[in-house]
């Protein structure tokens, strides 16, 4: 990345400007079993050659789009990325997530974690406008969604991975679901391993995946704790390296700036590197959720963080492993749910 596009982003920094005032903490989650089941592995119903046949440009025109937005905002291959972690962690990568509120549907965009965060719905809809153009009423929101995190992996500087299609998109969303599955900023390392187990997904998963922050930005509220209350005694978390709190502390004040943006990865914002892990391991991970993988006392996650701190190559490669599995999480096939026209609602309002 060039010292003029690291200078523009670190004038991000304080904006708030994406988000307007929000709540500063997080509950506690419930945790229990999900509503079904979840399955991984390769689906009889996937393949990466699904739409072949029916829109062989499909790639091609997600990628032109989205290299467009990125032009206009790098980090909107950030938000596109995190949009299918937070639509397979719930109830399976089917496109609830994306579902506008309606007298039948009670949005996810409005649970937690998800609301004054989430971003990046225009671009998809407007890849979806592009598909529907070019081949009508054939490809899900589901994969748009998976096509858009691939391909903003990509772009950004990460492994392409050859992405298994054919998910259809449901017919509703699960916003009690959302709030109980996505696992908040502030979770211990125990409880991260749960929220991944629910999803059938190991520690492997856990840290690779948690390198997805290698790009994007975090509100203030999502790190305040952190450095002003950590163990609700009114102390920073002793593991924060000195200067990192110092800067962090002066984008995220004690009270008020609950939205001002801070890059996850300070060492190359935009990149899609291994350099998160290196930040981890000198006590400059940004969430607790980040530092925690290194801090947690588990001898396997440690190593883990270790070993993609030292090994791009690895990381990139249990990366695309563990990102293929999540994108299989509970997919709807065959003729169960619908392919929607417009991502934000169901086709046929009963
Ligand atoms: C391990 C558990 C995880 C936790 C607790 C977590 C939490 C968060 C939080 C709190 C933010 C900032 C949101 C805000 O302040 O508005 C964030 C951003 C982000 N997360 Fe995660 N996340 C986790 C795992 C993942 C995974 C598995 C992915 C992708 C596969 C992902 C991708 C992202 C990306 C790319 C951003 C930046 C988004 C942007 O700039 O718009 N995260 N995450």
């Amino acid at each position: 990345m060039g010292s003029s596009s690291k200078r523009c982003l670190g004038a991000i920094l304080v904006a708030s400007f994406y988000f307007s005032t929000s709540l500063a903490f997080f509950p506690a989650h419930h945790e229990g079993e999900s509503a079904h089941p979840v399955e991984h592995g390769p689906k009889p119903g996937l393949s990466p050659h699904f739409y072949r046949s029916t829109c062989p440009q499909a790639d091609e025109i997600v990628v032109s789009v989205l290299k467009k937005a990125i032009a206009k905002e790098p980090r909107i291959a950030a938000s596109l990325l995190r949009l299918l972690f937070h639509d397979c962690f719930v109830q399976g990568c089917d496109a609830s997530v994306l579902l506008d509120d309606s007298k039948a549907v009670a949005s996810e965009k409005n649970a937690l974690p998800n609301k004054k965060s989430i971003r990046g719905f225009e671009v998809i809809d407007e890849i979806k406008a592009a598909l529907e153009e070019a081949c009508p009423h054939t490809v899900s929101c589901a994969d748009t969604i998976a096509l858009a995190a691939r391909g903003s992996t990509v772009l950004s500087g990460g492994p392409y991975w050859e992405l298994p299609l054919g998910r259809r998109d449901s017919k509703t969303a699960y916003m009690k679901l959302a709030n109980k599955n996505l696992p908040p900023p502030n979770a211990t390392l125990h409880r991260l391993v749960k929220f991944f187990g629910r999803q059938g997904l190991d520690k492997t998963d856990l840290v690779a995946l948690s390198g997805s922050h290698t790009i994007g930005m975090a509100r203030c509220v999502s790190f305040k704790q952190r450095l002003y209350n950590q163990h609700r005694d009114n102390k920073p978390d002793m593991t924060l390296e000195k200067r990192f709190y110092h800067k962090l502390a002066s984008i995220c004040p004690r009270t008020g700036g609950d939205n001002n943006i801070s890059p996850l990865d300070f060492a190359s914002p935009p990149k899609f590197d291994n350099s998160y892990y290196k930040l981890i391991v000198e006590g400059r991970g940004l969430l607790n959720s980040d530092q925690v993988l290194w801090t947690g006392k588990d001898p396997e996650i440690a190593h883990l963080v270790k070993s993609y701190a030292e090994n791009e190559s690895l990381f990139f490669e249990h990366y695309v492993n563990s990102i293929i599995k999540m994108g299989n999480t509970n997919p709807l096939l065959g003729s169960d749910g619908e392919i929607r026209m417009n991502c934000r609602r169901v086709n046929h309002v009963r």
